[in-house]
């Protein structure tokens, strides 16, 4: 009856997660008039919706990875010592020697160290150039009283570029600013990792050695926004030609030695729920980063977090360096990208490494910017499914010292995938509840803000449809 099984040509090599599910948390599905109601007591903002009423969460990847059993094992065993704890001095010795600065001042997570960054290093009126705007890191150097200005590449702008490094530093910006203030007009370069606001793009090994190179000359220091560090390092093994063969610990180690410090949120590439920290090779820097951290985070030896956080991001920083790990994570997110595109659904490309990025500009064109378009995509989303997004656009872009509202060219819903969390088959259900959305994209209407925050305002502001 059968003739021999026929094995097909060219089978591929597909990657796959560098572990296994060992506890699981029930997730359940709203139903479409609770998702609706939820939806209005949220005032349309998906970051006011609770938890119990969302079915697959892609909100963030902050805080929102799920710790390894080594992980857990470090929890049980923290040094809670106020002062001076072992796990402050395992994670002092992971970071000195993965990223590779000297000092480490722990902070409750990426935006404290931010903040103590902006206070030690911006003086009044000193611009900080760096590629693209990141909500608190921008919040945070005006807080100072400085002034961020854009040196990011191009392309970064065009979600139909498929340029591989659109997180670049356009050199050229960067000199127009320098001529216009001098170096001592500049605090210093900000310079992010898989910049998160144009679609979790990165930056290439030659543009961050050239610009070292370029501020060393003018005594001018570039800070590194290490936060998805290991992820970018993954595109450069990928994509930059010389480092296919280099380990992701190698990458990262020379990518850190171009910058003087940095700040990270621990809650995204360091495998955790909580915590961030700065670190900085400048021994007066690093003092007087110590004296404010004591005021504004707690000792300086756990800087608002607990031992046992410390001790569980020291051995995640250790996982994150492993090359099946990051592969995985990175090609997942690939995954959903590709499903997204087969559909014909509007998505950023390339791909990034921690999000996909649905280009609402290209879904709503019939949409006035002031309807706010990706935050009506994102609501509209969680209503279609119970999935959770996050608008990256006009709202997150807020208003600028005139109470004007920034136009950003980039009009974007984030999907973003939280490390270890997700499976396969929940990316499939994400992609074909986008498109259902997409189908009946005609038809959708804008938004109106009805209540709007000073400051950070897309984490709590509130709408009305105009339907
Ligand atoms: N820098 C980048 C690039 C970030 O993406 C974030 C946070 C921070 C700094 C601030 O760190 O949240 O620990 O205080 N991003 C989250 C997100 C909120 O959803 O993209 P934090």
């Amino acid at each position: 009856m059968f003739g021999p099984m026929r094995i097909a040509d060219n089978i591929p090599t597909s990657w796959c997660e560098p572990w296994k599910i060992k506890t699981i948390e029930h997730i359940h599905l709203a139903s479409a008039e609770e998702r609706r109601s939820a939806l209005e007591i949220a005032g349309w903002n998906t970051f006011l919706l609770p938890s119990r009423r969302v079915y697959i969460d892609l909100l963030t990847d902050s805080g929102t990875n799920a710790m390894s059993d080594v992980q857990w094992a470090a929890i049980m065993t923290g040094d809670e010592a106020y002062a001076g704890s072992k796990d402050f001095e395992r994670l002092e010795e992971v970071v000195q020697k993965v990223y590779g600065y000297e000092h480490l001042i722990p902070t409750h997570q990426g935006r404290g160290a931010e903040h103590i960054q902006s206070q030690i290093m911006i003086k009044k009126g000193q611009i900080v150039p760096g590629n693209m705007y990141f909500t608190t890191t921008k919040f945070h150097q005006e807080h100072a009283g400085g002034e961020f200005e854009d040196v990011i590449v191009d392309e970064a702008f065009d979600p139909h570029s498929e340029f591989e490094f659109k997180g670049n530093v356009d050199l050229a910006k960067l000199d127009r600013i320098v001529q216009r203030v001098g170096p001592q007009g500049i605090a210093y370069v900000s310079l992010e990792t898989n910049v998160n606001m144009c679609g979790g793009q990165p930056i290439s090994m030659a543009n961050a050695r050239e610009l070292k190179a370029y501020c060393s000359k003018l005594g001018i220091k570039v800070m590194l926004d290490a936060t998805r560090a290991v992820e970018n390092c993954y595109f450069i093994n990928t994509k930059e030609a010389g480092y296919e063969a280099t380990s992701i610990s190698a990458i990262l180690a020379e990518l850190c030695s171009y910058t003087d410090g940095c700040t990270i949120s621990g809650k995204k590439d360091c495998l955790v729920n909580i915590g961030g920290f700065l670190a900085l090779r400048d021994d007066h820097l690093a003092q007087m980063a110590r004296e404010l951290v004591v005021a504004f985070e707690g000792l300086h030896t756990y800087g608002g977090m607990a031992g046992r956080d410390m001790g569980a991001m020291a051995v995640g920083i250790v996982e994150s360096q492993d090359f099946e790990y990051i592969r995985a994570r990175v090609e997942q997110v690939g995954y959903l990208g590709k499903r997204l595109e087969r559909f014909g659904v509007p998505v950023v490309k390339p791909f990034g490494g921690h999000a996909i990025y649905l280009n609402v500009r290209d879904i709503l064109p019939h949409m006035p910017q002031e309807q706010y378009p990706a935050q009506r995509i994102a609501a509209e989303l969680y209503l279609e499914s119970g999935v959770r997004s996050m608008e990256r656009g006009i709202v997150s872009a807020g208003r600028d010292h005139d109470g004007n509202e920034y136009k950003p060219d980039l009009e974007l819903v984030r999907l973003t995938i939280p490390r270890r969390v997700y499976t396969q088959s929940h990316l499939d259900y994400v992609s074909e509840a986008c498109a259902r959305v997409c189908q009946r994209a005609e038809s959708i209407r804008g938004l109106k803000m009805v209540y709007e925050p000073g400051s950070l305002r897309f984490f709590q502001a509130r709408f009305e449809s105009l339907n």
